[in-house]
């Protein structure tokens, strides 16, 4: 027998002898993920269970992976892994190249190269995937593949059992959220479960515009004592962006509180990059698409005017004018995302000295029926390579449509590629695009009017300005938040 059979044997004599010892089941189900990383000789390994609505998975027991790693996103069933939720064997040569996979920088920052994947079942159904991670490029042999299963009908064997033995304490304990398909079990790694809706709302934009994330990744010591005596947790780390993304609340007294954490955070630790996300106003921009807690709310319509009609046509002409100067000799191409952009893109192009072409492009929005991820509805017709290409924007918030658009247009082997925007929500960018042109700074209000609308209102307005919501609405969703 070679020695790697020989290892098996030893590893599944191991198994055998622990899950017919007296320890829990989460003991079990971590035993039996160490001993197979063990005897394959990977770097970690990791019990994947589906949730109970069957769409997520999540990390109930896993081995050599950093607590980081196991904190990301969820992973979402349709999209990755659905050979191995299909019943197979699936194998990841390169996790940097494989389209399969849903959190790439984070695998790659783990230094995970190869994974082997295979179903876990109980009685025949797939209730989640054990998964084996490689540090180096690996191809699993038959033998190796053939041990891993037997592992994951082990562990099917092991739910099962806890299962029968739990429900009785799980019955009385009678929790409001049962984290799994398989409710019975007391898992060490719950999913995580998101303090507000507007997290998880914002979780699913991220997903949407396919940028990973991971939910509390870590918590800052802000003040010693003799021990941490005040602690500081994000709600959000991006990452590919490297940003730490606090969603802030309405109640001022908290606000205040938070403000001062943040400050004390950035002395303490001048490398972290921190953005304040204000929740209120991240709501609106959700209900705009018909999403979110404020979906529902009734709006007292527009209050404030921050630009008037003047003022706009006298900075859109200067905005022109810096254009037309940058641009002499060339033929720029003008490129607008709908709709928003249309009166600004109208206005500017009048007050432009230079020929200049104009095209359009659409994408997909967050909530739309373009489904799960961002993708392009509309493409400019226009050639572009070899072209001044001038993107012009109405309103560059977080910078993720942005960013997205230009990483398309980049495809499209311009001369130049230029970004005027008439409006910049600069204190809320989370995806960093450089701004060339740019009309006014504008605060972290939701703006409607000159083509911006709420809900396809408000875009025939000549104006810009700020717009209002109920008050009464507002104030009883501030009593529901939680400090911190
Ligand atoms: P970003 O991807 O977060 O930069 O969002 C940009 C898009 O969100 C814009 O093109 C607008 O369609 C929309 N948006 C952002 N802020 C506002 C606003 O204050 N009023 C109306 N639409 C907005
Ligand atoms: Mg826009």
């Amino acid at each position: 027998m070679g020695k790697q059979a020989l290892g098996f044997n030893k590893a599944l004599d191991d198994i055998a002898e622990a899950l017919n010892s007296d320890i829990t089941t989460s003991e079990k189900l971590r035993f039996l993920v160490k001993a197979a990383a063990r005897a394959l000789g990977v770097k970690g390994c990791s019990l994947m269970l589906l949730d109970v609505q069957r769409k997520r998975l999540f990390h109930a027991a896993s081995q050599g992976l950093s607590e980081r790693y196991l904190r990301k996103g969820f992973l979402e069933a349709e999209k990755s892994l659905t050979e191995a939720l299909e019943g197979r064997v699936e194998t990841i040569f390169d996790v940097a190249t494989d389209p399969r996979i849903q959190f790439q920088e984070l695998a790659r920052q783990e230094r995970i190269v190869s994974m082997l994947s295979v179903p876990v079942k109980i009685k025949g159904e797939v209730v989640g995937i054990l998964r084996a991670y490689s540090r180096t490029q690996r191809e699993f042999t038959v033998v190796e593949e053939q041990f891993f299963i037997s592992v994951a009908n082990l562990i099917g064997v092991v739910l099962e059992l806890g299962r029968f033995n739990e429900t009785e304490k799980q019955l009385m304990e009678a929790k409001d959220e049962p984290p799994s398909l398989l409710t019975p079990l007391s898992l060490q790694v719950k999913p995580a479960s998101f303090a507000h809706p507007s997290e998880e709302e914002f979780a699913r934009l991220l997903d949407f515009y396919q940028i990973e994330w991971i939910y509390e990744p870590r918590s800052f010591v802000l003040e010693w004592e003799g021990k941490a005596a005040e602690m500081f947790t994000p709600d959000f780390y991006l990452p590919a962006l490297d940003i730490y993304v606090e969603m802030t609340t309405l109640k001022p007294g908290l606000t205040t509180e938070k403000n001062r954490k943040v400050r004390r955070l950035r002395e303490l630790y001048p490398e972290v990059n921190i953005k304040l996300l204000a929740r209120r106003d991240y709501d609106r921009l959700l209900a705009k698409y018909g999403h979110g807690p404020l979906a529902g709310v009734k709006t007292r319509g527009v209050g404030r005017v921050l630009f008037s009609a003047p003022k706009i046509q006298k900075r859109v002409s200067q905005l022109a004018k810096e254009v037309s100067q940058d641009y002499e000799g060339h033929h720029p191409v003008l490129v607008g995302v709908l709709r928003g952009v249309f009166c600004f893109m109208a206005d500017l192009m009048r007050y432009l000295t230079v020929p200049a072409d104009v095209d359009f492009m659409a994408i997909s929005y967050y909530g739309g029926e373009g489904g799960k991820a961002v993708r392009v509805t509309m493409d400019v017709g226009i050639e572009l390579e070899g072209c001044h290409v001038l993107l012009v924007e109405d309103i560059v918030d977080t910078g993720m449509t942005l960013s997205l658009v230009l990483n398309h247009l980049k495809a499209r082997n311009p001369a130049s590629l230029r970004v005027c925007t008439l409006l910049d929500k600069r204190i809320r960018r989370l995806a960093d695009v450089h701004l060339d042109y740019v009309g006014f700074e504008v605060p972290d209000e939701f703006l409607v009017g000159y083509g911006l609308d709420y809900q396809e209102e408000y875009r025939n307005l000549p104006f810009i300005a700020l717009m209002e919501e109920e008050k009464t609405q507002r104030r009883s969703r501030d009593t529901k938040k939680r400090p911190g």
